[in-house]
This record gives structure tokens, C-alpha cells and sequence, in this order.
């Protein structure tokens, strides 16, 4: 089986690196990697290059560090346009971030390749500026079934989020996933309001089991979640398509802050990879395993953003031990 690696940016080679030693560890991988980002920039003058692309769609899964460089804020060729082409090009609709900690068990499903990130953009005479949300009904249905079908296997709750008070696309967004859930009984759909998600999610997070949403509101509610759930550091995501290699990555960015000094959380990175053995290699097993040993070097080798006085090394040399 081939994954192929991208290293990406920032604290991305750091806590890569970590990732790569635990699923060696595990299961026998041919990873490969491949030129992505910022440096992908420097090296070939685009974040995405062709050779890149190709060996992406003709690999099992892709495992992607954060990407994002200061030194290209304002350039017009930026590392984020690298994944956000991948994303689209592998067809990579949904996008499951999942949050958990104590009590609080749910997954956000993010619509990946419609909505504000894709529509229609651009400067007018005047000097507007615009983004537009668009969505086709079609693109609706198939992150609502993934949703419905992700809560089967769970509690069997979903929250649709929108702006359905407010938004032309919401209003179709909430009539399309009232239609479909008709086809998974047992399923129970509430709609909820977008602003007043974020409220819950901090006040009573636990009551959340499944929730989908457009692209917008899934990015910067999964940065919520995380941090409800213990941090940024920890939360890993996978983003799915029908069929094709899903992309694997964490929620969060590229971390310049603190890049380069070896204190990075590899926890987010390191649980990205067993999503990636239990949905892209079809491994469950050893991604449980996985998932259970970042549980063990959580408390063994907190990090500094945990609390802890843990490398990211350290961090992953406990991952080592406890599997
Ligand atoms: P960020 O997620 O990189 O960092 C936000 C804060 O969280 C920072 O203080 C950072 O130090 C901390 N943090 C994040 N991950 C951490 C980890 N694993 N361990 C310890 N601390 C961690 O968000 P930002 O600063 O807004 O963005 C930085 C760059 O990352 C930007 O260029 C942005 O575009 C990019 N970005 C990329 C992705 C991606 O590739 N999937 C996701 C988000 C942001
Ligand atoms: C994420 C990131 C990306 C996004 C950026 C880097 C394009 O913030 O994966 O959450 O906005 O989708
Ligand atoms: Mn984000």
C-alpha cells in the first residue's frame, strides 16, 4: 500500500516525522513524499505540483501535515492553495473532525468542496470585493448521507448547523437534509442555527453526537470543538470522497509560532494517521490501537501547550513505548 506524505509547513516536518515512526511501528507502508507548500513554491513555483497531484491520486491515502508560510501571507501564490486544489481535485466532500474528551463524544462532518471556498470571487469595477456560497442540492445529499450514515454507527443524532434565517443556501441546505434523512430511520435531525451552535458547543458540547455543516462554518467550528476537547494540538481529521484516496490531516495550521523548536503536540498528527488506517487502509484494528497509545503518551508526555514539559519527540517515543 502507498501513502504518500506530505511534510507541509511550519511545525508540519516536526510533527511528521512522529507520525511516520508510529506507523512503521504498526503496519508495513510504502510512504512516499512528495513536494507540497512552501517549499513546493520554492522548489517548482507552485504549492501543488503535477508530479504531487499525480502520485496523490494514484496512492491508497495521503497523510498532510498543516501547510502555511508568514512569507507568503500576501503573495498571490499561497501554500493553503496547494490543499485547498487537492481537496477539490480528489473530490474529497466530507470531512470528518471528530472531538472527544470525557464526556463529549461527537463529530463535526464539514462540507469540503463547495460553499464560500469555491464560488464565485473576484474584484469589481469599483473595487468590491467579493466571496460567494454556492451550492448544487446534489452536493447537499451526499455530505447529508455521509452524516446520516456516520450517525447510524453512533448515537444516532444529527445536528444540521445553517443560516437558514439569513441565507438563500442555507434554506435549500436545510430542505435537501430534511428530505434524505426520510431514507435513515432511527436517525433523529435538529437544525440549528449557526451562531447559536458555537454557543452550545462551549456551554454543553455533550450534546452533540453528529453535526454537518457547510465549509465556512465546519472550519472555524472545528477549531471550537478542539478546544473544548482538550486543544488544537489534538485534533485530527480525515476528508472522504466516494471513492479515490481520502486526504488525511489535522485541523490545525502550521503553528509558526512555535515552529522549530521541537515543542509541537504531534498528538493531532499522530491520531490523523490511525484515522487514516481505519478509513483509507482499511486497517481498524491497528488504527485502535494507535488511537489508544496517543491516549497513554497523553499522559505520560504532555506537551507544553498541554501543561507538560514533553518534546515533540518525547511525545512520540511514548507513543513507541505504549504501543
Ligand atoms: P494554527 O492552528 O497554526 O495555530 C493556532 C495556535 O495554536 C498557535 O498558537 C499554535 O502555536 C497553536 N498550535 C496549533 N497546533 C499546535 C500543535 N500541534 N501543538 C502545539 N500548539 C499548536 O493557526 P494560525 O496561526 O492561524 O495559522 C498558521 C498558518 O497555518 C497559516 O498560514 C494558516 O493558513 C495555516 N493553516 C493550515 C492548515 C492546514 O494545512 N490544514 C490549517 C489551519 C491553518
Ligand atoms: C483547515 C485549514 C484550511 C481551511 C486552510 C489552511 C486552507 O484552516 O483545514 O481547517 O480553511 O480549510
Ligand atoms: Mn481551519
Amino acid at each position: 500500500m502507498t501513502v504518500v506524505v506530505l511534510p507541509g509547513d511550519g511545525i508540519g516536518p516536526e510533527i511528521m516525522r512522529e507520525a511516520r515512526r508510529a506507523l512503521e511501528a504498526l503496519v508495513s507502508l510504502d510512504l512516499v513524499e512528495m513536494p507540497f507548500g512552501a517549499s513546493a513554491i520554492r522548489s517548482h513555483g507552485n504549492p501543488l505540483p503535477d508530479e504531487t497531484l499525480a502520485a496523490c491520486r494514484a496512492a491508497e491515502a495521503v497523510l498532510k501535515a498543516p501547510v502555511g508560510d508568514p512569507e507568503f501571507d500576501a503573495a498571490d501564490v499561497r501554500p493553503e492553495q496547494g490543499i485547498i486544489r487537492l481537496r477539490q481535485e480528489l473530490d474529497v466532500y466530507a470531512n470528518l473532525r471528530p472531538a472527544w474528551q470525557g464526556e463529549i463524544d461527537l463529530v463535526i462532518v464539514r462540507e469540503l468542496v463547495g460553499g464560500l471556498y469555491y464560488g464565485a470571487r473576484g474584484v469589481r469595477e469599483d473595487g468590491t470585493v467579493f466571496d460567494t456560497c454556492e451550492y448544487h442540492p446534489r452536493q447537499v445529499e451526499r455530505v447529508a448521507r455521509r452524516a446520516f450514515e456516520l450517525a447510524r454507527l453512533r448515537r444516532g443524532r444529527v445536528t444540521s448547523v445553517d443560516k437558514a434565517n439569513v441565507m438563500e443556501t442555507s434554506r435549500m441546505w436545510r430542505r435537501v437534509v430534511t428530505e434524505v434523512v426520510g431514507d435513515y430511520p432511527g436517525v433523529e435531525l435538529e437544525h440549528m442555527l449557526a451562531d447559536n451552535a458555537a454557543m452550545q458547543l462551549v456551554e454543553r458540547p455533550e450534546r452533540f453526537d453528529v453535526m454537518v455543516m457547510e465549509n465556512t462554518f465546519g472550519d472555524i467550528l472545528s477549531d471550537l470543538a478542539a478546544a473544548v476537547t482538550g486543544g488544537l494540538g489534538l485534533a485530527p481529521s480525515a476528508s472522504l470522497g466516494d471513492s479515490g484516496p481520502g486526504i488525511f490531516e489535522p485541523v490545525h495550521g502550521s503553528a509558526p509560532d512555535i515552529a522549530g523548536q521541537g515543542i509541537a503536540n504531534p498528538a493531532a498528527m499522530v491520531r490523523t494517521a490511525a484515522l487514516m488506517l481505519e478509513h483509507g487502509l482499511g486497517r481498524p484494528e491497528e488504527g485502535r490501537r494507535l488511537t489508544d497509545a496517543v491516549e497513554r503518551a497523553l499522559v505520560e508526555a504532555p506537551t507544553p501547550d498541554l501543561g507538560g514539559p514533553a518534546t515533540t519527540r518525547e511525545f512520540g517515543d511514548a507513543v513507541l513505548r505504549a504501543l
